[in-house]
């Protein structure tokens, strides 16, 4: 039996992994806004100006980047004027697509870019084009950080804010193939443009817009909005007339109507779902090459704005508000799409998990009857990975047989890894996606002088172990003692159904 070896060259640095890529998405749906961040300055759940501070604080340790709000499709609904003034003189509307509830508009811009700041995260707006208007679109940026006497800078500084906020990350329109406006690419792409103009850049703020990009394997939509850009090859300047492109990809593991369940999945299921969410790498390949016959020079940024598990609802909850379990499964998939963030580095320049608090993939579910708050396995993955922000990608080149299985007629790798770099450290992530068996690799690791180790596992006894308000901590990461030395470098034992992270102090 060969083997099986991951070469690292640990003085090639490859590009920066962005720190972006670990950004996270708070759509009014379900119990994302209220009830997980927002609880009002009444309540009896500890807040701050009304947001949750155990929220807060651990979410605060997963450094998010960035959070990217108020929708999803609810974005393309919703009108940000109705979210300023006073609470009580603000318009309810219809929260059509999540559950047809009544929004009250209690959570708006200025509580939208308090909870930022709350998170040390920086703001990323998603702009109505489905049934916005240019006009509302380019005055709610005027609003946001506008510096002077400009009619919108004086109406923030009515509702309390004198300074204008800094908002580096504007989307234009969601999903405009579907609950954005049903459009075809080629309208769209006009559409981009043009409200694109008028997201202006005020203050001195710089301004990346992203643009409503593909599903899934849709390599047109992506082809057509990249025929948008005029000369993208020529010069140094950045790209026009926006920056970046969109892509959105579910991991499920039945069609539409029968996601699979989140908690009650066959063997095959596991595997079935790390077969899906090893798919986003081919995306990444597939959409990427087709940026890359406009834009060789890499300007244009694929934007994976909603990405992760979407399993049917837990019994017994509005299908409407998607709530789910979250699994040491859900914390593997997480880990395959991380892996593949950072093996693209060069493209991707941001990402976000649909949705923070208590929505699809979510790092924290809240007890809608106690306020208990449970982290979940996904949130640990996080945790873990916070050591590949901004740092510099490494090359994993692995050697001998990686064991596959066959599912729905294509190999699946059952090791994923990423390494990544500061100069004095790297950081390995290794994924065992096999359900029953351990898995020994080594760490070849060369070019540098490799001082100590550290390593953490998260795993769990069975397959589909969860976290909640009883064992709040079942699935949690471990200080992990599977790694020796080894006349290369090290030799890791990787546990069956395990993700373990090896941190290296370079010499
Ligand atoms: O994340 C849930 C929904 O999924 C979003 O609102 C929409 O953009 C996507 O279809």
């Amino acid at each position: 039996m060969t083997t099986l070896t991951a070469v690292i060259d640990l003085d090639l640095p490859g590009p920066t992994i962005s720190r972006h890529v670990y950004g996270h998405f708070a759509e009014h749906l379900g119990r994302c806004i209220y009830g997980g961040f927002w609880v009002g300055e009444d309540s009896p759940v500890p807040n701050v100006r009304g947001i949750r501070s155990d929220v807060v604080e651990a979410l605060r340790a997963l450094r998010i980047p960035n959070l990217r709000w108020p929708g999803g499709c609810f974005a393309d609904d919703y009108h940000w004027r109705d979210g300023i003034g006073p609470r009580d003189q603000r318009p309810r509307m219809v929260n059509s697509h999540w559950g047809d509830v009544v929004e009250d508009n209690a959570f708006g811009t200025h509580e939208f870019m308090d909870l930022c700041e709350l998170l040390g995260a920086v703001p990323y707006v998603s702009g109505n084009v489905g049934s916005g208007s240019v006009r509302e679109m380019s005055e709610w940026i005027e609003y946001l950080t506008r510096a002077d006497d400009s009619p919108m800078a004086a109406l923030r500084r009515e509702n309390g804010r004198e300074d204008p906020w800094t908002v580096p990350f504007w989307g234009i329109g969601n999903e405009a193939w579907g609950c954005g406006g049903n459009l075809r690419v080629e309208q769209f792409a006009s559409l981009a443009r043009q409200y694109s103009t008028y997201v202006r850049e005020h203050a001195g703020n710089d301004l990346y817009r992203v643009a409503a990009g593909a599903s899934d394997h849709d390599l047109h939509w992506t082809e057509v909005l990249m025929q948008s850009f005029d000369a993208l090859d020529a010069g140094d300047g950045p790209a026009q007339p926006f920056q970046g492109i969109s892509l959105h990809y579910y991991t499920m593991t039945g069609p539409w109507s029968d996601k699979g369940s989140a908690t009650r999945f066959t063997e095959d299921e596991w595997y079935v779902a790390l077969a899906r969410a090893a798919v986003m790498d081919t995306l990444l390949d597939r959409h990427g090459a087709v940026m890359d016959r406009y834009d060789p020079k890499k300007r244009v940024g694929l934007v994976v704005d909603e990405w992760g598990t979407w399993w049917n609802v837990e019994q017994g909850t509005n299908p409407g508000f998607l709530h789910q379990q979250n699994t040491l499964r859900d914390a593997l998939v997480a880990t395959t799409h991380l892996d593949a963030f950072h093996r693209h580095a060069d493209r991707v320049a941001m990402a976000n998990i649909a949705q923070t608090v208590n929505v699809l993939q979510a790092m924290i579910l809240t007890d809608p009857a106690t306020g208990a708050l449970v982290l979940t396995p996904s949130y640990h993955v996080f945790e873990m990975n916070t050591g590949h922000h901004d740092a510099s990608a490494l090359a994993v080149h692995l050697k001998g047989d990686v064991p596959t299985r066959d599912v729905e007629g294509t190999p699946l790798a059952l090791l994923s890894a990423s390494a990544s770099t500061t100069g004095s450290s790297a950081l390995v992530s290794l994924s065992n996606l096999d359900a029953d068996e351990p898995l020994t690799l080594v760490l070849d690791l060369r070019g540098r002088e490799v001082a100590g180790h550290a390593a953490r596992v998260l795993t769990a006894a069975t397959l589909d172990a969860h976290n909640t308000p009883q064992r709040p901590e079942h699935v949690a990461p471990a200080k992990f003692d599977g790694v020796r030395p080894h006349a290369r470098g090290l030799e890791v034992e990787l546990p069956p159904h395990s993700y373990v992270t090896v941190e290296l102090a370079l010499h």
